[in-house]
């Protein structure tokens, strides 16, 4: 197995072995996260700073929960609660908290490419956490994980994502995921949140009738309407949008008797899916991909120190 970056900002960037080197491994902490005493010295010494400029409850949670498992050092900051309301720069934070000696920062941030910016001018490893509509690669790698423990296969597979498309970062990391893994993605949602050129990233069909998009899916995957990054009416009403774009059970029957349901969070019940959906216990596999989100993130930790630590049989 060998991991060639000293980030991981994007899906984009990665391939299909690095996809398949994170998730073998995600498979092999999977097991600590069952036991009794969820803890083992992996990254005994190392430092993680979490830097949440946005919002966040599974990601944050997940990358604090994944580096306690791993017994680092796991400290937390929030944009509102940082300097930043006193006018630092993300530049001047991140030198700050570099001067500290941390060995990754994991960060979330509203702009797209933040991350990036990060990580041309820092030493240590950046994990993107989510950079506005651009990329959220961590939940791709636990959608892959989920739909893998529950398909037994990502090649082949038919997946719908449904809603808005626009402002979805969590849509552009799995159009590029699920392509790289041999997966056919079909996109759909109103046109004001179809963005042109989108079925240039991978193997991506965009319909604009949802009927159409589920017809024999194997995993439909719900899109929340991000209205924090909505300038302007996207859409008529959520009652309306709901109507065409929401998931029924009487809708889910057109997909795949076996399809799964899948949501990254967090859910607007009764907008872009109803209860009775997001809660059907042999479909909705929704805290299923929390639970991954752990295994994943500990993946993700623990490669990207793995040179550093020497470990032996690491290319
Ligand atoms: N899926 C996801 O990113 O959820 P949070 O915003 O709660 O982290």
């Amino acid at each position: 197995m060998s991991f060639k970056h000293k980030h991981i900002l994007g899906i984009e960037q990665m391939s299909k072995e690095d996809i398949e080197t994170i998730l073998d491994t995600a498979d092999a902490f999977k097991e600590i996260n069952s036991r009794d005493i969820k803890k083992v010295p992996t990254l005994r010494g190392k430092t993680i700073i979490n830097a949440f400029f946005e919002a966040s409850t599974r990601t944050r949670l997940s990358f604090e929960i994944a580096g306690k498992r791993l017994s680092a050092d796991t400290v937390n900051i929030s944009g509102s609660t940082s300097s930043v309301v006193k006018g630092e720069t993300l530049e001047d934070t991140a030198r700050n908290i570099e001067a500290m000696a941390p060995d990754i920062i994991v960060i979330r941030h509203g702009h797209s490419g933040a991350p990036h910016y990060l990580a041309e001018r820092v030493d240590c490893s950046i994990v993107n956490a989510g950079d506005g509509a651009h990329e959220h690669p961590s939940q791709a790698l636990l959608d892959m994980m989920t739909m893998r423990e529950h398909k037994s296969r990502i090649e082949g597979l038919e997946v719908a994502i449904i809603g808005d498309i626009t402002h979805s970062r969590v849509v552009r990391s799995n159009i590029y995921c699920l392509s790289k893994m041999g997966a056919n993605v079909r996109l759909c949602g109103p046109g004001t949140m179809l963005p042109p050129g989108i079925e240039q990233l991978g193997n991506v069909k965009v319909l604009s009738d949802m009927r159409e998009a589920i017809k024999n899916v194997d995993v439909v995957m719900m899109l929340r309407l991000q209205t924090e990054r909505m300038q302007g009416q996207f859409i008529p009403s959520a009652r309306e949008y709901h109507h065409l774009y929401g998931l029924t059970e009487e809708r889910l029957k057109r997909a795949a008797p076996d399809a799964l349901v899948m949501h990254p969070g967090p859910m607007n019940r009764g907008v872009e899916i109803d209860s009775d959906v997001a809660d059907m216990l042999d479909r909705s596999i929704i805290t299923g991909q929390v639970e991954m989100g752990v295994a994943v993130r500990m993946a993700c930790l623990d490669i990207l120190t793995r040179s550093a630590r020497r470990v032996e049989g690491w290319a």
